[in-house]
């Protein structure tokens, strides 16, 4: 018997350009930041109008272009809706999760640190694909490990769950985080699969 390996997926990695990424680095250091279960993020009301966040937005904006032409998506375009920061101190991990009122998120890695980012996806020998739970919860998930590089940008799906490992660097790890999603026309162009097109604006400069 054989394990039949199959069902490929990526994410995209992009290289931040040193200027954008040495603005992200200023910001993260000098933000406020609040408990957010098993580390901190940034404490920002509102940076959807923020002068120092437009530059980092822009280059975001011009990645997340990339993975529509890519991916062959049916939207205008795709843009930043909110973006955060991470302050991990030493011991803190960042617990499982995914990012809801989102189509596509990212992580940008700002600072060294031993943490990996842990992406995981349901098994098909589980209860998505079996109907009955006959898996053992180690078995239950395909797991893949991203370790913090800094200067690297991840773009993945919003509902892809994912956590961060224990940090045990003496400095603290940041990273910065953001939700993407569609603007625009959105729908199929496809005469075989018509649908209605909505017309949506997201974040719209003022
Ligand atoms: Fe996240």
């Amino acid at each position: 018997m054989n394990q039949l390996r199959g069902f490929s997926q990526w994410m995209y990695e992009f290289d931040v350009p040193s200027e954008t990424l040495h603005q992200m680095q200023t910001l993260a250091t000098t933000l406020p930041y609040q408990t957010n279960q098993t580390n901190l993020n940034s404490f920002v009301p509102d940076t959807v109008d923020s002068p120092q966040m437009r530059p980092i937005r822009k280059w975001i904006d011009s990645c997340l272009c990339q993975v529509k032409l890519d991916l062959d998506l049916e939207c205008e375009e795709l843009r930043v809706n909110i973006d955060w920061f991470n302050r991990t101190d030493t011991g803190m991990w960042h617990h499982a999760h995914t990012h809801d009122n989102s189509f596509l998120s990212g992580v940008i890695y700002l600072t060294p640190s031993d943490s990996e980012t842990i992406f995981s996806v349901p098994s098909i020998w589980g209860p998505s694909h079996t109907m009955l739970n006959l898996i053992h919860p180690n078995n239950s998930r395909v797991f893949f490990n991203y370790p913090t590089t800094v200067g690297k940008m991840l773009i993945f799906p919003a509902q892809l769950t994912h956590s961060a490992s224990t940090h045990t660097g003496l400095e603290p790890r940041y990273t910065m985080a953001f939700n993407a999603f569609p603007s625009g026309f959105i729908g199929s162009q496809s005469e075989n699969h018509y649908r209605k097109f909505m017309n949506i604006t997201v974040n719209q400069e003022k």
